[in-house]
């Protein structure tokens, strides 16, 4: 198995196909395409087959007045056949350590509830009282009303002295009709 950072921009055609491929195996039509928000990505590989993914999303936001830089995960999944030997554990953490040193202020996203687990051993917190908001301003998607689970990590001296205001809030993200992190 190798587990490789890489920049969006170097997938090649070949790569894409195997990213939908493994995307369409759990979800219809997911594959972001062209975003600016995606800047670099996680693959597992076990000889040429692509076994795990993740995408790295990133982006500027004004929360609470004050502006930082964002960084999330999106579309984390490992082939069906691998689940549970522990690949995906080391792709999420491969991207935690990337995101860290990425001068990022923090790190957020959502999952399911059952996940936060698999992503606490990575790094990240829990935020029980923090809601994502993902999709438009006129068409907003609250993380808090689809029972998602919000992940933190708060790695800038900013985000840090700032503690508190993350821990309850709407933190909206300005990422495109029907996307969330
Ligand atoms: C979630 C997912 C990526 C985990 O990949 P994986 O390679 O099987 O994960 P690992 O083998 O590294 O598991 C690490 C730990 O997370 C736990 N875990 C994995 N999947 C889990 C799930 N669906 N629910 C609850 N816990 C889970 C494992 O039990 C394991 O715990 P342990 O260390 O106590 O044994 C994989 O199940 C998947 O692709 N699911 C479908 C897509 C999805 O839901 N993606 C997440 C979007 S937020």
């Amino acid at each position: 198995m190798k587990t490789i950072l890489m920049s969006y921009y170097d997938i090649d055609d070949f790569l894409k196909r195997s990213i939908i491929n493994l995307q369409n195996k759990e979800w219809n039509n997911c594959y972001w395409g062209d975003t600016p928000f995606i800047k670099n990505c996680v693959c597992c590989f076990e000889g040429d087959k692509l076994v795990s993914y993740l995408s790295i999303v990133k982006k500027s936001i004004i929360y609470k007045k004050e502006e930082y830089v964002v960084a999330g995960l999106s579309e984390v999944i490992t082939d069906i056949d691998y689940r549970c030997k522990g690949i995906g554990a080391n792709t999420i953490k491969v991207a935690f350590d990337y995101i860290k040193k990425d001068n990022c202020d923090f790190s957020t996203f959502t999952c399911s509830k059952g996940l936060s687990n698999f992503y606490t051993k990575a790094g990240w917190k829990t935020a029980d009282n923090l809601s994502i908001i993902g999709g438009t301003f006129s068409k907003p998607m609250n993380s808090n009303e689809m029972n998602l689970q919000t992940m933190i990590a708060l790695f800038s001296d900013k985000a840090k002295t700032h503690s508190k205001d993350f821990e309850n809030g709407e933190l909206f993200l300005d990422i495109g009709e029907g996307k969330i992190w």
